[in-house]
């Protein structure tokens, strides 16, 4: 997508530095800071800070983790450190793990000298492979959005709500959510976005900021106002990502996802999630009791980061000093409450069935 009118990825390789780059996302909306990731441990921090966050962008950033580590010691033993080094990170997103199995049964049965070649290789085409599967989600959800303009008057806007950033920086290029919003826009049908601020990190202001270069009319709205908007009807679908969506199509997201999708099934709002196919975990029947919810330092909920009027960016403190705070980073939306997963294939319940009917080798494969 685009930045002050130059095609960005959210990562990419440099072939004349050899290195990845990255865009620091901390900075982000006020700040566009490009960086190198150039050390494991520089890997580890920026997936663990959020330098780099989303779910597709954590897998591919992991596999091009697993790049650095082949290039130094391509041995059997470094093979399974990497891994357990990198999947340490972050516990929820699955396409973390799912990025870093791929690599390790890839490249253990190659000769090691032959491992570094091949894992840059296997870190390249999963970075391409998100961008074509986020396309056609983005092509899948058109349809959606197309089918509601069409009962509108003209010129009338789709006025869809989303949380979190599941936008293009959260992927390695279209994002998931954002996807069919940015064909929908491009097909120029009127949209407009209602963008949760999504505390405690305001990953909105990230969907902000990339709505605003895309020229998507938006509103950015505290986290609390969805329920009020939809019982006003003024909201007609809602579509979020998932860090991870179970076998059964339990989705769990961002926090505060199930209050909306709770709000949404009581004022009969329409409720999408976005799902790529890596983000399945076919291991995980129930997400309630089965998926490690990532508690995050307290300081991300006690401290609001933001840009001052002298331009500089700074943090605030919020509650009385000595208040403790907790950061759940996730919750789980049962499947009963998901309307459709759109996915790269097509839109499917979100249901064993479902997705079964989906995914037919994959989930043969999970057993
Ligand atoms: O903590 P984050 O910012 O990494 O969480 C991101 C989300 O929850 C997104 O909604 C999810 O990864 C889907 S991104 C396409």
């Amino acid at each position: 997508m685009k930045v002050n009118n130059t095609h960005y990825r959210s990562l990419w390789w440099d072939e004349a530095r050899n290195v990845l780059m990255i865009i620091d996302q901390r900075w982000l909306p006020h700040d566009f800071r490009v960086q190198p990731v150039a050390s494991m441990q520089d890997f580890a921090d920026a997936i663990r800070q959020m330098r780099v966050r989303g779910a597709p962008l954590i897998g591919a950033t992991a596999a091009y983790g697993m790049a650095l580590a082949m290039a130094g010691d391509p041995s059997d033993g470094n093979l399974d450190v990497a891994w357990d080094f990198l999947s340490r990170t972050r516990p929820t997103a699955i396409n973390l793990r799912w990025a870093l199995d791929r690599c390790r049964s890839t490249l253990r049965p190659l000769p090691p000298s032959e491992r570094a070649r091949v894992a840059l290789a296997l870190a390249h085409a999963i970075a391409d492979e998100d961008v074509g599967i986020n396309r056609r989600i983005g092509e899948n959800g058109l349809a959606i959005i197309r089918g509601i303009a069409a009962a509108k008057a003209p010129g009338e806007p789709v006025r869809l709500l989303t949380h979190c950033n599941a936008g293009w920086l959260a992927t390695v290029d279209w994002g998931t959510a954002t996807a069919p919003v940015y064909q929908a826009h491009d097909a120029g049908i009127a949209l407009h976005v209602w963008v949760d601020e999504t505390r405690p990190r305001n990953q909105g202001a990230l969907t902000a900021w990339e709505l605003g270069a895309h020229g998507v009319p938006h509103t950015y709205i505290v986290d609390n106002a969805g329920g009020h908007l939809m019982q006003h009807g003024l909201i007609d679908l809602v579509i979020v990502g998932t860090d991870r969506t179970t076998r059964q199509g339990d989705v769990c997201n961002k926090i505060g996802t199930y209050l909306k999708a709770l709000a949404a099934h009581d004022n009969g709002v329409p409720f999408y999630v976005a799902l790529p196919s890596p983000t399945i975990d076919w291991t995980v029947t129930d997400g309630l009791t089965s998926i490690s919810i990532e508690e995050r330092p307290e300081s991300e909920v006690a401290d609001i980061q933001g840009l001052a009027a002298d331009g500089t960016i700074g943090t605030l403190h919020v509650p009385p000093p000595g208040t403790r705070a907790g950061n759940p980073a996730f919750d789980v939306t049962p499947n009963r409450l998901v309307t459709g997963l759109i996915t790269e294939r097509g839109i499917c319940a979100a249901s064993a069935a479902g997705l079964a009917g989906m995914f037919p080798e994959l989930a043969a494969a999970a057993g």
